[in-house]
């Protein structure tokens, strides 16, 4: 057992290791219960190490079986272990050879890190700290070492025997009923990047021939039965390394790439060098089983974990606190594959509204941290929206401030200059100072100080000047630990909208730095002036939404209508119309709460009825003009003092008013988007499923007598999961007639596929009704549920918890008390699924008084618990703070 409270790990602290490890040769004969590792190390000591410091190397829950330093077995005096530790008192200064025996237990690995069992096939995962618990080793990411992977294993209960790298032996064991594999990986790694695989799999093989005319082999592995489901994972994989090639110019370096999809596993994917491991829920897809999201989702994660390659393998992190260097660039890389693939808009918008509904409040509230933390407890725990997401928008920023050449030649220079090297931020920013020639020192501080700032703007036009004047704010307040903010380098991206619709250009600027349509924001305050402007025009700011900021401007309603026809930039169209709609909803949640009748602006009905029925505009944008703020975006936005159920409240009376509103242009788009033929899961095909099932949804909520026959039709007619799915939400959650035979007949149907199970489970935990919490509890002992896999909890609980305001907050606290509960138990199995289900309490201190104090005390009363894992303890300290 670990101890209690484990001092931090600070970024201060940062040491080059003692030792350097130059060679791994691992030896690891498979079996259930028993499997047996042998370690042959090549060890240096690293200079500047004093000749009389220990070698001491990380464990992680181990049992050591033998112990040898080039050849001779140690004394018992020599070292000392324990199952977290092992130090070796003197050593040479080398090069020496180790060899370390461990014992390990696959089946009895509940926590999914380290060597594990996953329905039968054995499997690791070492990111981040994984690696101690298959061997004793210096983990850290600064540590590459060259791998070779002996991997032996009963021939019939693993024929597939898997490691990173090229394959380079194979055979059976003579006289046995063990066969064995031997992989070489030529390029060296830290110890999170390692992988095996063993097991009983099917596979779908391809090749791919790269730009510098190598033949590539692909293979994907799953499940027997499973592998007609792979065909959408392989095809996003080979456009993921062709896009590669001609947009980063980076070109895979290996003769295999292999996939292997398991059913136990903590996060999405993992990016083992050569030995891709992803959770199945992001390879297997067919139309009956994959919504058009799985099917994008998968996409963008073949294509994520694909990227790490270069960006994550060849070059590496120094630390942990650099985890933003590989994934906050890694994703805006799938991002950018992802809008290439698709619609650059819409995917720029479903980036947006992810950043705000995960990110923004975890950067308003008690587990804020910045891009690059400065302390942890727990590295898992900072597997973060803010280091992930905001990572991402940082880099997206970057590549605003320096332009597009600039950031291309940065890139160039990165990859160049730190290839095979274990690197920093800061030797990542050095590449595009130089390539741009600017001085980043004040952008930096994106990775320093956490918190989303607020940017307010202010215009006045003067007409006899012909000039427009923007005052231009920013402001971060504290976060826990920050107090004293600096101003950070904003770039803000500007149109000047004249009446027509077209973008003024303006003659001069003064007050700030504008390279292009970019205004660079660099001070608390500026006083921009633009000349030229003789026709006072709309401002449409931060587009693209080109910094992750609050943006308060003085856009009058009438102005944000204008904007949501009329501004070129389709991100900013989208904006204006949720920009009036949230104020609305901000204002009928007050009404609500007083007892008075909210009001709707006509005005608003018809812009959103002129977005969504104009023909010129994708499905899939229009799709998102009629989807309103989900109820956590508009308690984000009211922040303080939330009541849950009055937010519930008030978006069902808008959605409710505009259904009845806009009925006949809702039925009318319903019949239009109805597709003919067959399904494909191509962008467009989606977009038009997206609008016809948004259009659906407020069917179904208004007040049209047929509607809940045409949901129920729609149900039990579709010939895919998207549409399916979409009918049973709407019939579920608005309870409609019928609904209960509908969910009934989705469990009948996909009883023996658990990932639609999965969205069985969620529809019933998302359900804004009183019983949800008594369904939510009951269906825990549903024979498909199982609180050992992670994809099952978050459907069933992770949904409940994040995706079901009303319920998990309820006023009586029940909510909180059954999820807290069911984390605590979750603790003793899987601390890191745990501390992630426990994240969902982040915002308690937003609640009006009641449910605040009710939060507070299931709190409290779970730091009071002594056997918290640290995973846990710290997000229950953290959330108290
Ligand atoms: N390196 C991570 C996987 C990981 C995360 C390992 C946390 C250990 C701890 C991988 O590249 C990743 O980021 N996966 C994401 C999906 C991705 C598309 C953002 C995930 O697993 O959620
Ligand atoms: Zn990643």
């Amino acid at each position: 057992m670990r101890p209690e409270t484990t001092a931090p790990v600070r970024l201060e602290d940062y040491r080059p290791p003692a030792f350097l490890i130059e060679t791994v040769e691992l030896d690891i004969r498979l079996a259930p219960k028993a499997t047996k590792v042998s370690a042959r190390l090549t060890v240096r000591r690293n200079k500047g190490t004093p000749a009389d410091a220990p070698l001491v190397l990380d464990g992680d829950e181990l049992a050591l079986t033998g112990l040898t330093l080039d050849g001779s077995a140690l004394a018992s005096d020599d070292y000392v272990v324990t199952p977290d530790r092992l130090e070796i008192f003197r050593v040479p200064d080398g090069p020496f050879t180790l060899v370390i025996d461990t014992r390990l237990d696959p089946d009895a690995n509940t926590k999914l890190m380290g060597l594990y069992r996953s329905s039968g096939t054995y499997c690791t995962q070492c990111e981040a700290e994984g690696f101690r618990r298959i061997t004793y080793f210096l983990d850290r990411p600064d540590c590459l070492a060259l791998y070779t992977t002996r991997i032996e294993a009963r021939a019939s209960e693993a024929p597939v025997l898997l490691a990173n790298g090229n394959p380079v032996d194979a055979g059976p064991v003579p006289g046995t009923d063990r066969h064995y594999a031997v992989w070489h990986d030529p390029h060296p790694k830290p110890s999170y990047l390692f992988a095996m695989v063993a097991g009983d799999l099917a596979v779908m093989p391809d090749t791919f021939t790269a730009a510098d005319g190598r033949e590539v082999a692909l293979n994907i592995f799953v499940e027997h039965g499973n592998q007609d489901a792979c065909g959408w994972a392989m095809d996003s994989l080979k456009r993921s390394m062709r896009w590669d090639e001609e947009v980063f110019g980076r070109v895979y370096d290996l003769d295999v790439f292999n996939i292997v999809a398991v059913s136990d596993f903590n996060m999405g994917a993992m990016e083992n060098k050569g030995l891709n491991i992803f959770n199945d829920k992001y390879v297997l897809a067919n139309p009956d089983t994959a919504t058009d999201q799985d099917y994008a989702g998968i996409e963008a994660v073949i294509a994520h974990e694909y990227f790490h390659n270069w960006t994550g393998n060849r070059i590496t992190c120094r630390d942990w606190f650099q985890l933003c260097l590989k994934e906050g660039l890694t994703v805006f890389r799938d991002q950018e594959f992802s809008a290439d693939m698709r619609s650059r808009a819409v995917k720029r918008i479903a980036d947006v509204r992810l950043l705000k509904s995960h990110q923004f409040p975890e950067d308003a509230g008690p587990l804020a941290h910045p891009v690059r933390p400065r302390l942890y407890h727990e590295i898992n725990n900072f597997y973060t929206a803010t280091v992930y997401e905001k990572g991402s928008e940082v880099v997206r920023m970057l590549k605003t401030v320096v332009g597009d050449d600039a950031f291309r030649a940065g890139m160039d220079l990165y990859f160049d200059r730190h290839d095979g090297e274990a690197t920093t931020i800061e030797a990542f920013l050095a590449c595009f100072a130089e390539a741009s020639g600017r001085d980043l020192s004040r952008f930096a501080l994106w990775y320093e100080q956490a918190g989303t700032p607020t940017l307010t703007v202010s215009s006045t036009h003067d007409a006899a000047a012909g000039t427009l004047t923007l005052a231009v704010e920013q402001r971060t307040a504290p976060t826990p630990g920050q107090t004293a903010k600096q101003p950070l380098h904003i770039p803000l991206r500007l149109g000047l909208v004249a009446g027509d619709g077209r973008d003024l250009t303006p003659e001069t600027v003064t007050g700030a730095e504008m390279t292009g349509d970019v205004l660079h924001i660099v001070a608390e305050r500026h006083e921009v002036v633009l000349s030229g402007i003789a026709e006072k025009p709309v401002p449409s700011l931060l587009r693209g939404f080109s910094a992750p900021v609050n943006l308060r401007s003085d856009v009058s309603d009438t102005d944000q209508l204008f904007l949501s026809a009329r501004d070129s930039d389709p991100f900013n169209r989208w904006e204006a119309l949720q920009t009036v709609v949230t104020k609305t909803l901000i204002a009928a949640t007050a009404a609500l709460a007083s007892q008075s009748e909210p009001v709707l602006d006509g005005s608003l009905v018809a812009a959103i009825r002129a977005n969504a029925t104009d023909a010129a505009l994708e499905p899939a944008f229009r799709a998102l003009c009629l989807q309103l703020p989900g109820e956590a975006d508009i308690a984000r936005e009211i922040g303080r003092d939330i009541d849950p159920e009055a937010i519930r409240a008030a978006r069902a009376w808008l959605r409710s008013s505009l259904s009845d509103a806009l009925t006949p242009a809702l039925l009318g788009l319903y019949n239009e988007m109805a597709s003919s033929g067959g399904f494909s899961p191509d962008a467009a095909a989606a977009g038009r499923r997206a609008l016809r099932n948004v259009v659906l949804d407020y069917l179904g909520n208004g007040s049209v007598p047929e509607a809940a026959e045409l949901v129920a039709a729609q149900f039990r007619a579709a010939d895919n999961m998207t549409d399916r799915f979409a009918a049973l939400t709407t019939m579920v959650h608005a309870n409609l007639p019928g609904h209960e035979e509908a969910l009934s007949a989705f469990e009948e149907r996909h009883r023996a596929t658990p990932l639609a199970m999965d969205k069985w489970f969620m529809v019933q935990a998302t359900a804004p009704a009183a019983d949800t919490l008594d369904r939510v509890k009951a269906l825990c002992a549903h024979p498909g549920f199982s609180a050992g896999n992670p994809n099952r909890v978050r459907a069933l609980i992770g949904a409940f918890a994040t995706g079901n305001q009303s319920q998990f907050n309820r006023v009586d606290g029940e909510g909180f008390a059954f999820v807290a509960a069911f984390v605590q138990d979750l603790d003793k199995r899987n601390p890191q699924a745990a501390a992630r289900l426990m994240s969902a309490f982040r915002s308690w201190r937003a609640l009006e008084p009641d449910r605040r104090t009710r939060a507070e005390t299931c709190l409290k009363a779970l730091a009071k618990a002594q056997d918290l894992s640290v995973d846990l303890r710290d997000i229950v300290d953290r959330c108290l703070q």
